[in-house]
């Protein structure tokens, strides 16, 4: 299954290098009915911090205030090596060793479309990371969710902020990161919110708890983690990330994730749940729910990718043989993949349906 999810990644990777040259074809179809998962939520409520113990780097861009102003589509590959490396598509065949840099790359790419205001762009950056501690998932960061326009912005921008963040997240097959600090109250949460208008039934969003080492004294998330508060088809998840003052002093993700883990083991409200808690956890669920999804949709994916198959093959011809263009290229790159996946496609079906037909 580990095979078909990295599968799933280069398709999705292929598809997005031939959308960017304009080539009219069925791949946006073919990338929509591809499962991703996006990460949703208010300002500040932790969104950049739970993606970056996910991949247990730090290589993102974080502050107060509107950091996020373009999407960010992660692609975590695993890989057997022992080095870890970066690749963003915008800068083919540079590979990036030092995260910090990274970091930095993500957010001059960001100024190059957005200039060095406050705007966002709908422009998507896309980053892959190669790593043998990574889970295969791709991952959406969002700019976060605002209630009034900043110095700078025009006053559209809370409207257009969450038409992009729905845009995402309203595609059936997104699976929902839902970011709500425990700080705050639930009933206010924006992630919340936006996630139950496009998800009602809650099937396809994971309720994600930051700041719970900073609610008031007194008072815990037990109810919400339980989910007696509001109910999710998926158990909440608790997370402690590191704070500013963390962030401040380099505490670094493998400290930082052992103390999350203390933190639940040790306190007294939260011991019983400590099992299902943490950022660790967190990543283990998503890439078995992503599984579970792709698996269900194999029939269907299936004969979406024949069809690709056969359009690629006109399109092909309609470029003529052999193709020295970019495009061609990339086409041919894209119908291999296609086919490879075909491939296991089929080995999956014979091998479910003892000896039926094709
Ligand atoms: P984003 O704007 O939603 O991407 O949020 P960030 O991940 O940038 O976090 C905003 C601020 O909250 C940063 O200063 C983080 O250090 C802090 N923070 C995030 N999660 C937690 C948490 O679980 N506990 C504590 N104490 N601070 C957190
Ligand atoms: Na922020
Ligand atoms: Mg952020």
């Amino acid at each position: 299954m580990d095979n078909l999810i990295s599968l799933v990644n280069k398709i999705q990777r292929a598809c997005t290098a031939l959308g960017d040259h304009g080539e009219e074809s069925a791949l946006p179809t073919l990338w929509e009915a591809l499962p991703a998962i996006a990460v949703v939520g208010g300002q500040s409520s932790g969104k950049s911090s739970v993606l970056e113990s996910i991949v247990g780097k730090d290589f993102l861009p974080r502050g107060a205030g509107i950091v996020t102003r373009r999407p960010l589509v992660l692609q975590l590959h695993k890989i057997d090596e022992t080095r870890e490396y970066a690749e963003f598509m915008h800068l083919p065949r540079k590979r990036f060793t030092d995260f910090a840099v990274v970091r930095q790359e993500i957010s001059d790419e960001t100024d190059r479309e957005t200039g060095r205001s406050k705007q966002i762009s709908t422009v998507p950056i896309h980053l892959s990371i190669f790593s043998p501690n990574v889970v295969n998932l791709t991952l959406v960061d969002l700019p976060g969710l605002t209630k009034v326009a900043v110095e700078g912005q025009p006053e559209s921008i809370v409207q257009d902020i969450e038409n992009m963040v729905r845009s995402y997240i309203e595609k059936p097959n997104c699976i929902i990161l839902a970011i709500s600090p425990a700080n705050q109250d639930l009933a206010t949460s924006d992630a919340i919110k936006i996630s139950r208008e496009v998800d009602p039934r809650g099937e396809r969003t994971f309720g994600v708890l930051t700041k719970i080492d900073l609610m008031d004294q007194g008072t815990n998330a037990v109810d919400i983690l339980e989910g007696r508060s509001y109910k999710l088809q998926f158990p909440w998840i608790g997370v402690v990330n590191r704070s500013q003052a963390d962030i401040n002093k380099s505490v670094d993700m493998i400290a930082a994730r052992r103390r999350e883990r203390e933190y639940f083991q040790s306190s007294p409200e939260y011991r019983h749940l400590a099992q299902r808690m943490g950022s660790e956890h967190l990543g283990k669920m998503l890439s078995k729910h992503l599984e579970q999804v792709i698996k269900s949709r194999i029939p269907g994916l299936q004969s979406l990718i024949n069809k690709t198959i056969v359009e690629l093959e006109t399109e092909l011809s309609r470029l003529g043989r052999p193709v020295a263009t970019d495009a061609g290229g990339k086409l041919y790159m894209v119908m291999e993949i296609c086919r490879a996946f075909d491939q296991i496609f089929k080995e999956h079906l014979d091998g479910s349906r003892s000896g039926g037909e094709k």
